[in-house]
């Protein structure tokens, strides 16, 4: 597949539409006014990847948010992290996605807790991020690096918009060793769309982008665990994610037990 066959797949995969009413009626939320609900009410559905907030905060941690920092969320999601970033540390946040259902669902969502002034949606692909050069102070992909191929390309548009002494925090599933591995994951119903690189090759992709003291904190301090999974009819980010998430997590839980995957947390740093 080439970049625009990928990209539409990954879209699609992910898109889904009346996101956010559904959303705001299964947490009984329908009637609530714009601004009067905390962003922890939405957590246990906005977290689009393994580990929950808790690996959101471990990630904002480890890469040194600090109140009024500048950050782009590349691969935002339904808009978790960006809310989190901008309620908690108060940053000024871009969030930028490629399923256009997703950035209108985060839009929403930024409304009714009050946000929408602190982060700016659109719709758009990392591989060409629509912004200044040294834009920015962080930038932040969370569980979006599996549906990426060219790694190279992402990390050079990173490095393009950071500040000097900007960083760059990722979160990614390395592929630790060869095997099959079963599908459908969290991320991709098949391997077309899964590009798990290994966490060697993902750490010096980034250092041939010219990033510096590039880590990978989860090969000491794995991330925590995802939250229990939620008992029948609780909500959770299978009201994003779609179909089939108990299948999906437990496929990839499977993978990592048997030493496939590795869950990794990177940080590097534009010199
Ligand atoms: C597993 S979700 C994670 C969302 C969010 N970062 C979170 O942790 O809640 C992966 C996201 O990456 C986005 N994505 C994948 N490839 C992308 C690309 N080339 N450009 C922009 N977004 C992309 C998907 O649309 C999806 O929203």
């Amino acid at each position: 597949m080439d970049r625009s066959d990928i990209e539409r797949a990954v879209a699609s995969h992910y898109g889904r539409s009346g996101l956010a009413d559904n959303i705001l009626k299964t947490l009984g939320l329908h009637d609530a006014a714009p601004g009067s609900v905390p962003i922890e009410a939405l957590f246990p559905v906005d977290q689009l990847h393994h580990g929950g907030v808790g690996l959101t905060e471990k990630m904002a941690a480890t890469a040194g948010v600090r109140a009024g920092m500048k950050v782009l969320d590349a691969g935002s999601g339904i808009g978790g992290s960006a809310r989190f970033l901008a309620g908690r540390f108060d940053c000024d946040v871009d969030a930028l996605d490629l399923s256009e259902d997703y950035v209108r669902t985060a839009e929403d969502l930024d409304r009714i807790v009050g946000l929408s002034k602190k982060i700016r949606n659109r719709a758009g692909s990392v591989l060409d991020l629509p912004f200044e050069a040294g834009s920015f102070d962080v930038v932040w992909s969370q569980n979006v690096t599996m549906n990426v191929a060219d790694k190279q390309r992402m990390f050079a548009e990173a490095f393009r918009v950071l500040r000097s002494g900007g960083v760059y925090v990722l979160t990614h599933i390395g592929r630790k060793s060869d095997g099959a591995i079963d599908y459908p994951l969290p991320w991709a119903i098949t391997e077309a769309t899964s590009f798990v690189t290994s966490p060697s090759d993902f750490v010096r992709a980034l250092s041939d982008a010219g990033f510096m003291d590039v880590q990978d904190h989860a090969k000491d301090a794995p991330p925590p665990p995802p939250p229990s999974p939620a008992a029948e009819g609780e909500p959770d980010d299978s009201l994003a994610m779609g179909d089939q998430m108990l299948l999906r997590r437990a496929n990839l839980r499977r993978a990592a037990s048997a030493g496939l995957l590795v869950p990794m947390l990177v940080t590097a740093v534009k010199p």
